[in-house]
């Protein structure tokens, strides 16, 4: 199975958190490819395999800088995704209570909405909890992709 980690993030933790996954999951039945969301836009989810959105929530509920972007084009552009997979590992803070999670939340149903399934729940890491994320983050990734195997049809 083929991989795809998305990385938004502002200060760096999402990508940690990325790195921790791509380790875990890369075990060579298992590719894994992450990248930054930086410069991309929607024909990125043309590439094969599964993806995993890895990212973190700024400003008033939004995506960061970074992925802004890749989540304006996907609403502009609005590709047909039916043929995507995806899981959402996302980064906030409950201090946020109001927009808490809401970047990966944003991506989760522009995805749903183009078409594309998410494989298992979408993870909402909160800073405020005093758990780091990029431990969280093996241990969930390793079920995610438990699941992705499982639901597997092609
Ligand atoms: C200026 C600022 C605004 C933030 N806004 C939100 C928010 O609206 N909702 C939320 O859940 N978290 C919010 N956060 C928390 C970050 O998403 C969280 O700290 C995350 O772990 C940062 O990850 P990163 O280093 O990958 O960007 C905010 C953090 C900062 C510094």
């Amino acid at each position: 199975m083929k991989v795809t980690i998305l990385v938004g993030t502002m200060t760096g933790t999402a990508q940690l958190c990325a790195q921790e996954m791509e380790l875990a999951l890369d075990d060579g039945e298992t590719e894994v490819a992450t990248l930054m969301m930086d410069g991309l836009d929607s024909s990125v989810f043309g590439r094969d395999g599964v993806f995993l959105i890895c990212t973190s929530t700024y400003g008033q509920g939004d995506v960061p800088d970074n992925a802004r972007a890749l989540y304006e084009d996907l609403k502009s552009a609005r590709p047909d995704l039916s043929r995507v997979r995806y899981g959402v590992f996302g980064l906030g803070d409950r201090t946020y209570a109001e927009t808490f999670n809401f970047g990966g939340k944003r991506f989760d149903e522009i995805l749903t909405d183009l078409g594309a399934k998410r494989i298992g729940e979408r993870h909402m890491h909160d800073a405020s909890s005093g758990i780091l994320p990029e431990e969280t983050a093996l241990e969930w990734c390793q079920d995610w992709l438990a699941k992705a195997k499982e639901t597997d049809t092609v």
